[in-house]
C-alpha cells in the first residue's frame, strides 16, 4: 500500500447558500484531484459539510426543528449541489457524524492529557438576543453594536483555552523550512510578518453545554461543548482515521478504535492539499499545524489559498441580489461551459470579478468557436471525405501537440491551472488555423491530392483526440463526449495516453454532435 494524494476543499457552513465561492472552491479541487488521476496516481478527496454551532441551533429552532433534522435537510441540497458541479469527491464529511465526533474527542482528551489545554475566564461582548459574543469586527465605525444585535454587555465566563502561544516559534521555523507549505507566496508572507510581529494568542476552543448545546462535548468536561474551529478543522484528520490511516491510528493510539477493517485501511495523512479561501488563512496556516504539532502529528503539506469572487465588481449579496447562482448557470449552459469560465477567468490567488458579458464572450469565443467548432469540422470532414475512416498516421502537428501535453503535465503537477488551459487553447487555436491553411475543402475536390487530404485529416482528428484527454482533469464531460464522438471506447482520463499516435489508422469514427450550441443572447 502507498499513500494517496490527499486533497481537500474547506468545508462550508451548513446554513448558508450554495454560492459561486463554494462551487469554485470545489471545482479547482477538482481539477487537481482529476488531475493527479490522470497522471497516474492515487487520489482521495474530501469535501463536506461544517454542522455545529451558534448559528445552526438557533436556525434550527426558528424553524422548529431538531438541529440534526435541520442540518440532514440541508446536507442533502449540498449533496445535490457537489453533484451538480461534476466533482469526482471520495468522501463526504458532515461535522455531525459520529466517526468525526469520536476522533475530535480522542485528539482533545489527547492535548489534555498532555497538558495542552487550561480553563480560565473568557471576557467578551456578548448578544443576549443572539446568543453569541460579539467580536471587535462587529462593531460599527463609531464604536456602537448594531442594534440587530440587542442589548449587548461584556460578560465573563469560565472556558477551556489551547495553548497556542507556546508554539509560535515552531510554526515560524517550520514554515521558513517549508517555503511550500503555503501557497501562494503573498500569502505565505502574510502568515510570516504576522507572526513574526505579535504574540501568538492562546485559543479558546469551548462553550459552556448550558449555552451552546450543538456541539462535540469535552471528553473531560461535560459541561462544555467544543467551539468551533477546533471541530472544524479536524474533519481533515477524522475522515482518514476513520478509514484506518496507519498515520492517524498511530498518532491517536490508546484514545480511538477505528471501525475499519485493517484490509481496507487507506493511507492518507498527512494531506497534500488543502484547498480554502483567502478568508480562512490563519485557521489553517496557524491553528490547524500547532493543534497538530502539539498533538504529535505531522502538517498537513501545502495550503493552497484563491481569492475570492465579485460580481460585477461588488461583494456578491443576497439582500441586493448581486449574485451568481450556479445552478442556474449550469442549467442553461451546461456543467463543463461553468466549469471553464471559472478556471480560465481566475488564477489561484488573485480575486475574480464574475460578469454575464465576460461569461458569454469565452464561451462564445472559446468553447463554441474554438473548442467546439475545431472537434465539429474535424469530425464532419473525416465523415464527408474518408467515410469517418481515420487514414495513416501523420505528425505535421505531433510537435505542438506534445509539447501542449508535456505543459499541462507539469502545470497540473503544480497546480496550475489557468496556464494549463492557455497552453491547450493555444493548441486548439492552431489546429483551427491548420484548417484554415490546408484548406481541406479544396484538396478534397483534386484527386492528385488524396495523399495530403489523408494527412491533414489525421493530424485534425488526432489533434482532437489529444485535446480530450488533456482537457478531462478540466471539463470532464466534454472530454468523455469527444472519445464517444470519436468512436472510442475508453475514457480520456489517463495523461499518458495524450501521446501523438493513438488514433489507429483503420478506426471508424462516429458522428460529430454539437458540444457548445452558439446561443443568441
Ligand atoms: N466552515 C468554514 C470553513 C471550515 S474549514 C475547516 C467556512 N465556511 S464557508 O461556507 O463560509 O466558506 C467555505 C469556503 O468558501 C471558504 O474557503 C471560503 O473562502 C469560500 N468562499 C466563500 N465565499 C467566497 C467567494 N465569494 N469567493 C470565493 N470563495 C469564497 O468558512
Amino acid at each position: 500500500m502507498s499513500k494517496r494524494f490527499y486533497i481537500t476543499t474547506a468545508i462550508d457552513y451548513v446554513n448558508g447558500q450554495p454560492h459561486l465561492g463554494h462551487a469554485y472552491e470545489k471545482i479547482v479541487a477538482d481539477v487537481i484531484a482529476r488531475g493527479r488521476r490522470s497522471l497516474g496516481q492515487e487520489v482521495f478527496f474530501l469535501t463536506g459539510l461544517d454542522e455545529h454551532g451558534q448559528k445552526v441551533q438557533q436556525a434550527a429552532q426558528s424553524e422548529g426543528k431538531a438541529p440534526q433534522v435541520y442540518c440532514d435537510e440541508l446536507a442533502r441540497q449540498w449533496m445535490a449541489f457537489v453533484q451538480k458541479l461534476c466533482i469526482s469527491n471520495d468522501d463526504f464529511v458532515r461535522t455531525t457524524q459520529a466517526r468525526h465526533k469520536s476522533v475530535v474527542q480522542a485528539l482533545l482528551q489527547k492535548l489534555y492529557d498532555r497538558g495542552e489545554l487550561y480553563k480560565a475566564p473568557y471576557r467578551g461582548w456578548y448578544s443576549w438576543k443572539e446568543e453569541t459574543f460579539l467580536t471587535e469586527k462587529d462593531r460599527r465605525p463609531d464604536g456602537t453594536f448594531d442594534p440587530v444585535w440587542g442589548e449587548v454587555t461584556e460578560l465573563v465566563e469560565d472556558n477551556w483555552y489551547f495553548r497556542m502561544s507556546r508554539y509560535q516559534s515552531w510554526l515560524i521555523d517550520y514554515m521558513e523550512a517549508h517555503p511550500e507549505f503555503v501557497h501562494p507566496p503573498s500569502r505565505r508572507n502574510e502568515v510570516l510578518s504576522f507572526l513574526r510581529s505579535q504574540p501568538l494568542e492562546d485559543l479558546c476552543i469551548s462553550r459552556p453545554a448550558a449555552r451552546l448545546s450543538w456541539g462535540i462535548p469535552l471528553p473531560f468536561d461535560p459541561d462544555y461543548v467544543n467551539y468551533v474551529w477546533f471541530d472544524a478543522l479536524t474533519n481533515y484528520f477524522s475522515i482518514p482515521a476513520a478509514w484506518g490511516d496507519p498515520a492517524a491510528l498511530s498518532a491517536l493510539q490508546g484514545y480511538y478504535a477505528s471501525e475499519s477493517s485493517p484490509k481496507a485501511a487507506l493511507e492518507l495523512w498527512p494531506a497534500d492539499i488543502h484547498v480554502i479561501g483567502k478568508d480562512i488563512v490563519r485557521f489553517h496556516a496557524i491553528y490547524w499545524p500547532i493543534m497538530l504539532h502539539a498533538a504529535g502529528i505531522e502538517p498537513p503539506r501545502q495550503i493552497l489559498v484563491h481569492g475570492w469572487w465579485q460580481k460585477d465588481g461588488q461583494k456578491m449579496s443576497k439582500t441586493t441580489g448581486n449574485v451568481v447562482d450556479p445552478v442556474a448557470v449550469i442549467d442553461e449552459w451546461g456543467v463543463d461551459a461553468f466549469r471553464y469560465y471559472v478556471l480560465r477567468e481566475l488564477d489561484i490567488g488573485p480575486d475574480g470579478n464574475w460578469t454575464d458579458a465576460g461569461f458569454r464572450a469565452r464561451y462564445s469565443a472559446e468553447l463554441a468557436n474554438g473548442l467546439g467548432n475545431l472537434v465539429h469540422r474535424s469530425l464532419s470532414m473525416l465523415q464527408r471525405y474518408r467515410q469517418g475512416v481515420v487514414p495513416s498516421v501523420h505528425h505535421e502537428l505531433a510537435p505542438e501537440a506534445e509539447r501542449t501535453a508535456e505543459e499541462v503535465r507539469s502545470c497540473l503537477q503544480q497546480s496550475r491551472l489557468q496556464p494549463a488551459l492557455i497552453a491547450i487553447w493555444s493548441l486548439i487555436t492552431r489546429a483551427n488555423q491548420y484548417v484554415d491553411h490546408t484548406a481541406p475543402f479544396k484538396l478534397a475536390k483534386d484527386p492528385a491530392q488524396a495523399t495530403r487530404l489523408d494527412q491533414v485529416l489525421y493530424n485534425l482528428v488526432e489533434t482532437v483526440r489529444v485535446v480530450a484527454v488533456l482537457l478531462w482533469p478540466f471539463l470532464p464531460t466534454t472530454a468523455s463526449r469527444i472519445y464517444a464522438q470519436l468512436g472510442l471506447e475508453t475514457e480520456p482520463h489517463r495523461l499518458t495516453t495524450a501521446r501523438w499516435g493513438g488514433l489507429p489508422p483503420g478506426h471508424k469514427v462516429g458522428a460529430p454532435q454539437v458540444l457548445f450550441p452558439r446561443k443568441e443572447h
